[in-house]
């Protein structure tokens, strides 16, 4: 424990000097070298202590976005010895689909730009609509962690991690709504205005959500199978998730 302790404290002086300024290239080398010995449940208790100590939870982003860096293929092993259909095996395949519809949306923007004047005849307006929609309607998703995961997690005394994700759902459904209802809104604006703030709109919510999506797959999912190693207690949490449900856009794709 003690071991575990003295690591929290280099994790909490190294995000200080992010936060305090200090030049993120030359902490990063120090923090990368010092977060490969660690495990995400380390850096979860961290940000936890940093949060008890008054920090906003915006301000663990800095320590989020070097840790992300470096763990690129943890998620491919972790999934590999989880069973079809766990809790978080079917959370990390409705990632996938979300990062799908991300880059249905950067390439149909692309598209948009393309355009000079408003085409009745074209379908991009509708389908920068419909990959939004899709977005939104990973509100079972979002639920399942919200009502079952999380509060699962923050009982075997993980808090930290759960609020900042809570605190990017939110604006998360915002940033979904702002890009869904700009596109259905093209035939009644400047269509120069309306490029830019597609364009804009788009670019918040595909780097917002790759950048959630990154660390829950990378930081709050291990930890939730660090912390949760009885199977049974799986069990119980993969029937309340079949209670809230799942996402229509999974079935006969990622379910079954
Ligand atoms: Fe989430
Ligand atoms: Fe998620």
């Amino acid at each position: 424990m003690e071991a575990v302790m003295d690591k929290t404290d280099k994790l909490v002086e190294l995000l200080e000097r992010l936060n305090a300024g200090e030049d993120p290239a030359s902490v990063k080398e120090e923090a990368q070298e010092f977060l490969s010995t660690l495990k995400a449940e380390d850096l979860s208790f961290a940000e936890q202590k940093l949060l008890a100590a008054g920090l906003a939870p915006e301000d663990l982003r800095h320590l989020c976005s070097i840790h992300m860096e470096m763990l690129k293929d943890e998620v491919n092993k972790m999934t590999a010895n989880l069973e079809e259909g766990h809790v978080i095996d079917n959370l990390v395949k409705e990632h996938q689909m979300m990062l799908g519809f991300l880059d249905n949306l950067e390439a149909l923007n692309n598209k948009l730009q393309k355009q000079s004047e408003y085409d009745e005849t074209s379908d991009v307006y509708s389908e920068i609509a419909q990959n939004a929609q899709n977005l939104l309607d990973a509100e079972p998703h979002h639920q399942r962690e919200e009502q079952v995961l999380f509060p699962a997690v923050v009982a075997h005394g993980v808090i930290g991690p759960t609020k900042v994700m809570v605190m990017e759902h939110e604006d998360l459904r915002r940033m979904k709504r702002d890009v869904r209802d700009l596109a259905n809104d093209v035939k009644n604006m400047d269509f120069v205005e309306f490029k830019n703030r597609v364009s804009s709109a788009i670019k918040m919510l595909v780097m917002t959500l790759r950048d959630h999506v990154f660390k829950e797959n990378n930081i709050l999912y291990p930890t939730s199978l660090d912390v949760i190693t009885d199977d049974a207690e799986w069990n119980e949490l993969k029937k309340h998730c079949d209670e809230v449900g799942y996402c229509k856009w999974g079935k006969g794709k990622i379910y079954d």
